[in-house]
């Protein structure tokens, strides 16, 4: 089904996306099928998948897949049995072989049908003709990615050049701590438009403006992602009573803290010694699942007990109420019969502009 829709590369003259965009379930099959379907999507951690035989499944676009590391690869599949599409591996684990939870059918770790049980006598039938259809999956640092297009560029490409630009961070020796999820009545695209901009902060979010500099934020948008530059306000007085992040001494706003978004529905809030990762998942077209995970390179030996844990997740989990309270009503708002389409702040919406120029790029 095409869709059209008239949408300016300039901020300046451009007006934001209409709202049938986010209130028509017609367009989020579109979106499941030209963007979920076409991107890398963050699935998993690479400590589920360290030693051969281990796997996880997850998600994409309604598609079941599951990612498995076969020695120094990892390898990616539909959980898709050949045979009658039961599934061929279930939740997370080690295994020798997928086995299918149907009938047994059994494949090996590089996909390939090895055993079928009391299938003489069918025609044009052989073991070695049948794979398991893959997938593309890749790695960054403590984070498996995955691509259920297997056209679609490598994921080194993708990220351009965050590697090199977070390598300080050293993201890669930083283990899992936490998860914590949340369901939102809105759309995807509601929830992603909000994280995009700092313009709400003053409003939306009194407490969290006290502690950074509002007037120094600003987002840089790149091909596929944006970074966003959040400084802290320098502090009078005692650094302790900060809620917003680990204290950092020295060094640029950008050495202490990045804020990256990778297109479409990824968020990576870096700092030093800490990662918080967001992923949004539509549910349906007014119904949307947050997954935060955290990541330290320290991490506490019980988070509930850890005084500056408490406190981190608790600032987060406030700032979080003020953001889903706001999507919410924004969302039912995008129904009303009055509103189509808005304007763009050009000091403060770019994010919001870029993300949607993606949209349009990936829709139309
Ligand atoms: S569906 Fe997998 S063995 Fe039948
Ligand atoms: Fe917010």
């Amino acid at each position: 089904m095409p869709v059209h829709f008239p949408f300016d590369a300039s901020i300046a003259g451009a007006s934001t996306i209409p709202s049938r965009l986010y209130t028509d379930p017609v367009y989020l099959e579109l979106e499941q099928e030209r963007i979920f379907g076409r991107t890398w999507q963050l699935v998993g951690r690479a400590d589920q998948v360290v030693e051969t035989g281990q796997f996880f499944t997850a998600d994409i676009a309604g598609e079941g897949i599951v990612v498995l590391r076969d020695g120094e690869v990892l390898r990616g599949f539909h959980n898709v049995c050949l045979h009658r599409a039961g599934m061929v591996a279930v939740g997370c684990g080690k295994r020798k072989t997928l086995q299918c939870h149907y009938h047994g059918w059994t494949y090996n770790l590089q996909g390939d049908l090895i055993r079928a049980p009391e299938m003489e006598g069918v025609d044009r039938f052989s073991l070695s003709d049948m794979h398991l259809k893959p997938i593309q999956v890749a790695q960054w640092g403590s984070l498996v990615f995955a691509n259920l297009d297997l056209k679609a560029p490598p994921l080194r490409e993708f990220l351009e050049d965050i590697p090199d630009r977070a390598q300080h961070f050293r993201i890669d020796e930083m283990r899992y701590v936490m998860r914590r999820e949340y369901v939102l009545n809105c759309n995807w695209k509601v929830y992603i438009d909000n994280y995009l901009e700092g313009y709400h902060i003053p409003i939306v979010h009194p407490g969290l403006h006290k502690e950074i500099a509002y007037d120094e934020y600003r987002v840089e948008p790149h091909r596929y992602y944006s970074l966003q530059h959040a400084p802290l306000r320098p502090v009078s007085g005692n650094a302790a009573e900060r809620n917003y992040l680990p204290p950092a001494q020295s060094g640029s706003a950008d050495d202490q803290a990045q804020y990256y978004w990778l297109f479409p529905n990824i968020m990576l809030n870096v700092y030093l010694g800490q990662m918080q990762t967001n992923v949004i998942l539509p549910l349906g077209v007014d119904r949307t699942l947050t997954v935060f995970e955290w990541y330290s390179a320290d991490p506490p030996a019980d988070v509930a007990a850890d005084a500056t844990w408490t406190k981190l997740l608790k600032f987060s989990d406030e700032i979080q109420i003020e953001d889903i309270e706001i999507c919410e009503a924004v969302q039912k708002n995008l129904r009303s019969r009055v509103y189509d389409r808005g304007r763009y702040s050009v000091k403060r919406e770019n994010g919001v502009h870029h993300f949607h120029s993606l949209l349009h790029e990936f829709l139309t």
